[in-house]
């Protein structure tokens, strides 16, 4: 195995966008989860063990905390739809990157029940909790969505690739594993693809679940040439191990490829239909807190109740 060009190994953005995506979530999350804790006994009183206890004039939906995660619950609610808003409209479409957009959206979308939740004092009752209930239907859909969004292939600022590019990359990621493990391309193409490449099933279902069966095989096919690339060949020296890590990102990357594209058109059409049915359960959770947000305002929901 040879030593990783430098000059041809480019930083793993990827991996340093995961780590920063779960580092902003864990931050976002950490203070609702520690009051939630750290005041368990109080929220775990019914309604009118509240109103009798020392906390309600702080924790109650409208108290200093209360209130305060209602607000930026809010905030981040209405934030939710820069968005969509950004995909519609040409004038927004020059701020930034679609795929920074769309981590943001996403991160803000899983902080968000959490935040409400600490608001409403852990109870959904009335319209509030049909708010709710829409709201975290629309964050779980998000994160279905999120995954049939990670199957189709993309570059890094979110922009989906053609064809011919993912064929054009694949090609070069051969020819860089190739030259990264001193194996010949065709012998690599083989071993990332040894078996009959299966098309893709028609039906949500059914191409979700092959999805799924997609990668936990990818994964099983990485760990499984890991080791193959790691043991010496006879005639060889030992494989140096940065070499080893880069082919094998790089094969991480080429076999998603081949992946995707082979699913593509039922990713494709399964995202379509996802589009159609996450867009009025959002709609439905707008309806719900921005009735909620208007009776509290009218009738005065500033006072702890
Ligand atoms: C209350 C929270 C959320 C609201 C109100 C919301 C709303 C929306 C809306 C209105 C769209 C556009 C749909 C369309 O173009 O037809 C969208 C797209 C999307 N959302 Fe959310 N969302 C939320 C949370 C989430 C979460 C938690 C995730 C992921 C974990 C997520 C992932 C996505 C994805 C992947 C797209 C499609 C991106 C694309 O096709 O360009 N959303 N969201």
């Amino acid at each position: 195995m040879q030593p990783a060009d430098p000059a041809h190994t480019p930083k793993d953005g990827r991996t340093v966008a995961v780590v920063a995506d779960r580092v902003v979530l864990a931050c976002l999350l950490a203070l609702p989860l520690a009051i939630t804790l750290r005041y368990l006994p109080y929220y775990a009183l019914g309604v009118s063990g509240r109103a009798r206890h020392t906390l309600h004039s702080l924790l109650g939906p409208s108290g200093p905390i209360g209130i305060s995660f209602g607000i930026a619950g809010a905030a981040l609610f209405l934030f939710m739809w820069f968005y969509p808003l950004r995909k519609r409209w040409t004038a927004l479409r020059r701020l930034g990157n679609p795929g920074i957009w769309l981590q943001v959206h996403i991160l803000a979308g899983l902080a968000l029940p959490l935040a409400v939740a600490v608001h409403s004092g852990w109870r959904f009752a009335g319209i509030i909790g049909l708010g709710y209930v829409a709201m975290t239907l629309v964050v779980l859909s998000g994160v279905v969505g999120r995954y049939l969004y990670s199957h189709i292939p993309r570059r890094q600022d979110g922009v989906e690739l053609s064809r011919e590019a993912v064929a054009n990359e694949r090609r070069a990621l051969l020819t860089r594993i190739a030259a990264a493990t001193g194996l010949d391309p065709t012998e690599v193409g083989r071993t990332l693809h040894p078996g009959p490449e299966r098309g893709a099933s028609r039906g949500i279902a059914g191409t979700l679940a092959r999805l799924v069966i997609g990668d936990l095989a990818r994964r099983r096919a990485i760990r499984d040439l890991t080791r193959l690339w790691s043991r010496p060949r006879p005639g060889h020296p030992a494989p140096d191990p940065r070499a080893l890590a880069e082919a094998v990102r790089l094969a991480r990357r080429e076999v998603a490829l081949g992946q995707q594209v082979r699913m593509l058109e039922a990713t494709h059409r399964v995202f379509a239909w996802w589009h159609v049915a996450h867009l009025p359960v959002a709609i439905t959770a707008f309806l719900a807190i921005l009735v909620h947000v208007g009776v509290a305002v009218l009738v005065g929901g500033v006072m702890p109740r």
